[in-house]
């Protein structure tokens, strides 16, 4: 059965990287069905499109989405971040962002479970006297009860299907005392239905100096918005690089389509070079046959990315390198 994907390139090495990935699902032996869409900031440039509704329904009729980066210099920030990723994110309810960090020694692998669509990337707040010397600018963090929720139950569901069966709530609890609160209190609700999970409460800032001195401790970590886009990075860094970093918005229930894209962005300071790593869009395909049910695609993909240490040179020789392993 072919799958029906919509694959938006987006700007700089998300041109390179794309077109490696979609050989690699191809090599794995799945059939897609790829609708191209030009987005990104260089489109924005040209014609002052970034995404519209009309396409948004239209995607509604896929099986998955896959997008390499988005975002240039030249476009001031924001205008592509919000107006096609996040837009993405809310409108098709992805409110899920999973993001896998395995060690290239195999010394830790953890899942960050990343709540998507609320927090401070809601969009809360706004200008008064603007451009005054009295001017005030506000940024709130939303956080309902059923978006926590969801998020704090998808965490709990994958923690119990890993052998380690262990969950990390990351927070700042001492200081976000109303998000923390509810956050806390959802988080120990629900714990309370999965008594075969253990669970452990890390501070956000402290979790930096686990995730660098001793990532080996977690398991599945679930956290709001902003940390997680933070702690995220982190994860890669310490995981063998950026270009090691998979993901997946997800939307659990399958009342949308999901969208899959690395962690890393658009590197226009290496784009049109052959020069970036592919690996992570590689994973992220990955990612997508397994939400599509081609796991045994997936893990093949998986296994001929294992062996990090041996993934080197240009762009396209790593493709070729995973598809000979293929
Ligand atoms: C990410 C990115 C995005 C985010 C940006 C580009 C809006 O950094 O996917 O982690 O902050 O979520
Ligand atoms: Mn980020």
């Amino acid at each position: 059965m072919s799958h029906r994907i919509g694959v938006i390139p987006g700007d700089g090495i998300g041109h390179e990287v794309i077109p490696v990935a979609l050989n690699v699902i191809r090599a794995a032996g799945v059939e897609l069905d790829c609708v191209e869409y030009d987005l990104g900031g260089a489109r924005y440039l040209r014609d002052g499109v970034v995404l519209d509704d009309e396409t948004v329904e239209e995607w509604r009729g896929l099986d998955a989405l896959l997008l390499g980066a988005v975002g240039t210099p030249d476009v001031p920030p924001g205008v592509i971040e919000r107006g096609l990723l996040l837009k993405m994110r809310f409108d098709l309810d992805l409110y899920v962002n999973q993001r896998p960090f395995l060690a290239p020694d195999g010394s830790h692998d953890f899942i960050v479970i990343r709540e998507n669509t609320e927090g401070t990337y809601a969009g809360e707040g706004g200008f008064l006297r603007k451009n005054t010397p009295f001017e005030v600018a506000t940024q709130g963090s939303v956080n309902t009860r059923h978006g926590v929720e969801r998020c704090v139950r998808y965490a709990f569901e994958l923690a119990r299907s890993r052998d380690r069966k262990h969950l990390t709530l990351v927070h700042k609890t001492n200081v976000l005392t109303f998000a923390g609160d509810l956050w806390e209190r959802t988080f120990n609700e629900v714990a309370a239905e999965y008594p075969d999970v253990t669970t452990a409460y890390n501070h956000v800032d402290a979790a930096c100096i686990y995730f660098v001195e001793d990532p080996k401790r977690y398991d599945v970590i679930v956290t709001d918005n902003l940390f997680g886009d933070i702690l995220t990075d982190l994860g890669g860094a310490v995981s063998g690089g950026i270009g090691f970093a998979s993901s997946g918005n997800l939307n659990p229930d399958r009342t949308s389509p999901s969208m899959f894209e690395p962690v890393h962005g658009s590197a226009p300071d290496i784009a049109g070079q052959n020069k970036a790593n592919p690996v992570a869009a590689i994973l992220s395909a990955a990612m997508m046959l397994e939400f599509l049910g081609e796991d045994a695609a997936a893990t093949a993909i998986r296994n001929a990315c294992s062996d990090t240490a041996t993934l080197t040179g240009s762009t396209t020789e790593i493709g070729d390198l995973v598809v000979a392993r293929l």
